[in-house]
C-alpha cells in the first residue's frame, strides 16, 4: 500500500519544523510520521492515501456540525464571493455578538478575537487593568493557550518534579518564558477546596483573576467534583479577585452556554474559540458590561488586523443558527452520541478485560485512561497514573483500523451531530479489537 504520509512527512521535515505547525499534529506525538489528510465529509476523515476515518478529534473540537456540513458550504460560498475580510465594522458582527449576549445569562457584551490563546492573553490583561492587582491564580495541568505567564504546569511531568501538593513548584513549559513573566502567577492543585482556600487566604486580596477550565479538558476529560467550580467563584467574590472561566473548550460544546450552563455559574470573564468558529478561526471574551467596558480605548488595549473576520462570523452565525435549532437538538444530539460511545468503549474495555480502562466523559466529551485508579480526578493523578505510551499505542491502532483519535492522553476525543450510532458500533468494535491485539 503507498504511503504518501511518509513521503510527505519527509519533504516537510526539511521545511516546515517537524514537518508540521503545531507540536500536536507531528512527531511529538504520532511517535513519526503523522497522517497527512487530504479532506473531511461529515464525521469522516480521508488521508492522503485515501484511507478513510471515523472522526473523533473533530479538530480539538471546532467542528460541532462535522465537516463540510451544507449549511457552512453553503455560508462559505455564498459569503466569499462578497469578500473575506474588511477590517470594518459589521452587521454580521452585531448579530452574532446579539446572539450570544441573548444566549450567555452571564455575558452583556463580547468583543471577537480569533484564537483561545489570543482571547485569554486580552482577558488576562483585561483582569488586571479592572481589578489594580497583580496575580493570577491558575491550577496545576490546565491549559490556557500558549502565553508566557499561563503557561506553566499545563504537562505531565514526573510526580518527582511537582512538589507539595499545598506548594506546587511552577513549571514553565517552555524555554524562552522569563521568570518575571510567571512570578505574579500562583500555581494551585485543582478539584481541591482546602487547596484553594489556602491559595486565596495567601494571595486571594492581590489576585486579578482565579482561571479555570469547568472541565479539565487537557488532561484528558476530568470532570470537576461536585461544587467544587461554585466554591470557586464564591472564593472570588469574597475576596475580589475576578471568576475567569476559561470556555474555550466546553463552550458552545458541553451545552449551549457552556460549563456556566451545565454547573450554574455566572463568572465575571469568559472566554470561548474552537466550537464557537465551526471550523473557522474565531475566538471571543465576554463579561459582564462593568468588566467589558475595560476594553474601552484608552483603557485596556486589544487590537487585531483579523478580530472578526467577516468569513468566520458568517460560519459562527450559521454553526449557532444549526445547533440551536428546534430547541437546541444540535447540543442535545451530541450529548447523547458523546454519552453512548462512552458507555459502549467502557463496556468493549470490559468485555475484553486485558487493560485496565476507564472511560471518563462529559456530555459530548471523553476520553479513554489505561490507568490503575478507578477515577482520574487531577493533575497529579494523571501524571503518576495515566499510561500514555500505552494510549499512543492504543490510538495509533486505531488509526489502521479507521478510527482516528489524537493520540495524546492528554487530549480528548468528541462528538459532533453528524456521528451515527452506526460510527459508535464501528469505533467499538475496532477499540475491541484493538485491546486484544495490544500487549
Ligand atoms: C482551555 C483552553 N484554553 C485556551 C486554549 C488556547 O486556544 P487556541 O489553541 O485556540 O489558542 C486551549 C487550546 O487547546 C484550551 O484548551
Amino acid at each position: 500500500m503507498p504511503n504518501t504520509s511518509q513521503s510527505l512527512f519527509e519533504r516537510g521535515l526539511k521545511v516546515l519544523v517537524e514537518g508540521v505547525s503545531s507540536a500536536s499534529r507531528g512527531p511529538a506525538t504520532f511517535g513519526g510520521a503523522p497522517r497527512y489528510m487530504s479532506h473531511g465529509q461529515g464525521a469522516r476523515l480521508y488521508d492522503v492515501d485515501g484511507r478513510e476515518y471515523i472522526d473523533w478529534m473533530m479538530a480539538f473540537g471546532a467542528l460541532p456540525l462535522g465537516h463540510a456540513h451544507p449549511a457552512i458550504v453553503e455560508t462559505v460560498s455564498r459569503e466569499i464571493l462578497r469578500g473575506s475580510h474588511f477590517a470594518t465594522a459589521l452587521e454580521v458582527e452585531v448579530e452574532v455578538a446579539e446572539m450570544l449576549v441573548a444566549l450567555l445569562p452571564h455575558v452583556d457584551k463580547v468583543r471577537f478575537a480569533n484564537t483561545g490563546t489570543e482571547a485569554g492573553m486580552a482577558a488576562f490583561r483585561l483582569a488586571r487593568g479592572h481589578t489594580g492587582r497583580r496575580k493570577i491564580i491558575k491550577f496545576e495541568g490546565h491549559y490556557h493557550g500558549w502565553w508566557d505567564s499561563v503557561l506553566v504546569n499545563t504537562n505531565p511531568m514526573p510526580m518527582a518534579a511537582l512538589g507539595h501538593p499545598n506548594s506546587p513548584i511552577r513549571i514553565p513549559d517552555s524555554s524562552g518564558i522569563l521568570e518575571e513573566s510567571f512570578a505574579d502567577t500562583i500555581v494551585v492543585r485543582w478539584n481541591d477546596i482546602p487547596a484553594l482556600e489556602r491559595a486565596m487566604a495567601l494571595h486571594g486580596r492581590e489576585a486579578a483573576c482565579v482561571v479555570t477550565e469547568g472541565v479539565m479538558s487537557n488532561m484528558g476529560v476530568i470532570p470537576p467534583k461536585p461544587g467544587y467550580l461554585m466554591r470557586i467563584q464564591e472564593l472570588c467574590r469574597e475576596y475580589g479577585a475576578l471568576f475567569y472561566l476559561d470556555e474555550t473548550v466546553t463552550g458552545f460544546r458541553l451545552a449551549a452556554g457552556g460549563c456556566a450552563e451545565l454547573y450554574g455559574l455566572t463568572p465575571d470573564i469568559v472566554t470561548y474559540g474552537k466550537a464557537i468558529g465551526g471550523g473557522m478561526p474565531m475566538a471571543l471574551i465576554g463579561g459582564r458590561d462593568d468588566v467589558m467596558s475595560g476594553l474601552e480605548w484608552g483603557k485596556v488595549l486589544h487590537f487585531g488586523t483579523h478580530n472578526a473576520g467577516r468569513l468566520a462570523l458568517h460560519v459562527t452565525k450559521t454553526m449557532l443558527q444549526t445547533m440551536l435549532a428546534d430547541n437546541q437538538a444540535g447540543f442535545r444530539k451530541i450529548k447523547d452520541l458523546g454519552q453512548k460511545m462512552a458507555a459502549e468503549v467502557t463496556r468493549v474495555a470490559r468485555l475484553s478485560n486485558r487493560h485496565k480502562i476507564v472511560v471518563q466523559s462529559v456530555n459530548s466529551m471523553f476520553q479513554i485512561f489505561f490507568t490503575d485508579l478507578d477515577e482520574v480526578t487531577d493533575y497529579r493523578d494523571f501524571c503518576g497514573h495515566v499510561d500514555r505510551a500505552k494510549f499512543r499505542d492504543f490510538a495509533l491502532r486505531l488509526m489502521d483500523k479507521g478510527v482516528y483519535m489524537n493520540p495524546s492522553a492528554t487530549l480528548h476525543s468528541l462528538s459532533s451531530i453528524v456521528h451515527t450510532e452506526a460510527d459508535i458500533a464501528a469505533t467499538a468494535h475496532a477499540v475491541g479489537l484493538v485491546l486484544d491485539e495490544m500487549p
